[in-house]
C-alpha cells in the first residue's frame, strides 16, 4: 500500500486518538498532514509535537498563541482557527484521506468540503449522513470521493457486502450492545444520572455517543447512516440487541445465507480497515476466544423503553429535513442532559415535540438542511426553557 497522507478532523477525540495510535503503529504507511480540535489545546499540542503535521486547527483564534507556546521549537506546523481552518484541513492538496471524526453537526461542512475535493473519507461522523445523506452521497458520486465507514457496524456491513452482488442483498442486521440500561426496569429511568449513562458496558467513547448509546439514539442514527451509505430502505434494516458486541453486524442474502463480521470491540480494527482495506493491517488486536464466550445472544430492541430509536425510524422513513431536525434536537437534548437541565426520560419527549412541530421540507438543498438544523436547535432550547430543569418523567 502506498503511503497515505491524512487529515484527522477531530484529532483530540476518542476516534481521533485511536487513528493516531494506528498511524503510530505503521509510520511507513501513514503520514499525518493535518489535525483539528475544538478547544483541547493541551492534547492537540502534544499531537502536533509528535506528528509534526503541515496544518493544525482549533476553533477559537484566541487560543492560537497558547497553542504555539506549547510547541517544540523545531515544529513548522501552520496554525489556523475557525470554520475556514477546518475547511483548509479537509481540502489540503497534500492529503488524500480525511478521517471525519468531529462530533455532531459541526462535522457536516468540513466533511462535505473533503468530499467535494475528491478525498477518500474515513467516516466516523455519522451526523454528516444523518443530516444530509442524499446530498453528500450524490456529491461523493459526482466528485469521485470514496466514503469508507469507521462505525464498527457499518464497517462490518461493508466487509460483508464486498464480493457479493448488491441485487442479492435481502436485509441488513445492525447490532447494538443495548447500552448500560438494557436490563434496568423502566420505572427507574427517571433517576438515571449523566454519570450512569456515560458508563458504556463494552465501548470506550466520547460523551455524546455514550449518551446516544444509552438512549439507543445512536442506533437510530446508525440506521439512517446505513440507509444512505448502502442505499437500502429503512424496512430492510433490522436492529438486533447483541450485548456481547462480538458480531458487529450482519447481512442476509436472498438465498437465506447470512454473513457476519466479528471481532473484539476495539475501534482501531474498523479505523484500520477504513484506512487500508481490502488490505488488513497487523493491529495486534486478538481474535475473540470463542470457547471463553458462553453465548452470543440476539434480541429485538424494546422501543417502549427506548423511544429515541422509534423517533429515528420515523425520521428515516419520512426523510427530507426530518433527520436533520432529529439530529439537532438530539444534540441539544444530550447537551442539556449532561448539564442536568433535562432528565434522561425528557430527552425523547423533547425530540418528539420538536419533530412534531417541524414543517418537513422534501428533497432539501444544503441551505434548507442548515435552516432546519438551526430551527430545531432553537425549538429544542425553547422546550427546555418551558419544561426542563427537573427530573420529572
Ligand atoms: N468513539 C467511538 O468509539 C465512535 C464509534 C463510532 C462512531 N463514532 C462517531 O465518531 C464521531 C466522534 O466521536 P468521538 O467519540 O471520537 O467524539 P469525542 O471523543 O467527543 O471527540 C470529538 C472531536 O471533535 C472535536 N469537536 C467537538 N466539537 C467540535 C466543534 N464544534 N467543532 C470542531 N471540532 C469539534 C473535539 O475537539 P476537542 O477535543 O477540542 O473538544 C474532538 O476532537 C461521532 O460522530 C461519533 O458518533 C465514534
Amino acid at each position: 500500500m502506498a503511503e497515505k497522507n491524512i487529515t484527522i478532523l477531530g484529532a483530540t477525540g476518542s476516534i481521533g486518538r485511536s487513528t493516531l495510535a494506528i498511524a503510530e503503529m505503521f509510520p511507513e504507511r501513514f503520514r499525518i498532514r493535518a489535525l483539528t480540535a475544538k478547544d483541547n489545546i493541551d492534547v492537540l499540542a502534544d499531537q502536533i509535537n509528535r506528528f509534526q503535521p503541515d496544518l493544525a486547527v482549533i476553533y477559537e483564534s484566541g487560543g492560537i498563541d497558547r497553542l504555539k507556546s506549547m510547541l517544540d521549537p523545531a515544529v513548522r506546523t501552520e496554525i489556523m482557527s475557525g470554520k475556514s481552518g477546518y475547511e483548509a484541513a479537509a481540502t489540503l492538496d497534500s492529503v488524500d484521506t480525511v478521517v471525519s471524526a468531529m462530533v455532531g453537526g459541526a462535522g457536516l461542512l468540513p466533511t462535505l468540503a473533503a468530499v467535494r475535493a475528491g478525498k477518500q473519507i474515513a467516516l466516523a461522523n455519522k451526523e454528516t449522513l444523518v443530516m444530509a445523506g442524499e446530498l453528500v452521497m450524490a456529491e461523493a458520486a459526482r466528485c469521485g470521493a470514496v466514503i469508507r465507514p469507521v462505525d464498527s457496524e457499518h464497517s462490518a456491513i461493508f466487509q460483508c457486502i464486498c464480493g457479493n452482488r448488491r441485487q442479492d442483498l435481502a436485509k441488513i442486521f445492525l447490532t447494538a450492545s443495548g447500552g448500560p440500561f438494557r436490563n434496568l426496569p423502566r420505572q427507574r429511568f427517571p433517576l438515571i444520572t449523566p454519570k450512569d449513562a456515560l458508563a458504556h458496558p463494552t465501548w470506550q467513547m466520547g460523551a455524546k455517543i455514550s449518551i446516544d448509546s444509552a438512549t439507543l439514539m445512536n442506533k437510530g442514527l446508525e440506521v439512517i447512516e446505513a440507509a444512505h451509505l448502502f442505499d437500502v430502505p429503512r424496512h430492510r434494516i433490522e436492529v438486533l440487541v447483541h450485548p456481547q458486541s462480538i458480531v458487529h453486524s450482519m447481512v442476509a442474502y436472498t438465498d437465506g445465507s447470512v454473513m457476519a463480521q466479528m471481532g473484539l470491540p476495539d475501534m482501531k480494527a474498523a479505523i484500520a480497515y477504513a484506512l487500508s482495506g481490502p488490505e488488513r493491517l497487523e493491529t495486534k488486536i486478538p481474535v475473540p476466544d470463542f470457547t471463553a464466550l458462553n453465548s452470543l445472544t440476539f434480541e429485538a430492541p424494546d422501543l417502549e423503553k427506548f423511544p429515541c430509536l422509534k423517533l429515528a425510524f420515523r425520521a428515516c422513513e419520512s426523510g427530507g429535513t426530518l433527520p436533520a431536525v432529529l439530529n439537532a434536537a438530539n444534540e441539544v437534548a444530550v447537551e442539556a442532559f449532561l448539564k442536568d437541565a433535562v432528565s434522561f426520560v425528557q430527552m425523547p419527549q423533547l425530540i418528539e415535540s420538536v419533530l412534531t412541530a417541524h414543517e418537513r421540507v422534501a428533497g432539501p438543498d444544503m441551505e434548507a438542511i442548515l435552516e432546519a438544523d438551526q430551527w430545531a436547535r432553537h425549538a429544542a432550547w425553547q422546550w427546555i426553557a418551558a419544561n426542563g430543569g427537573g427530573k420529572a418523567s
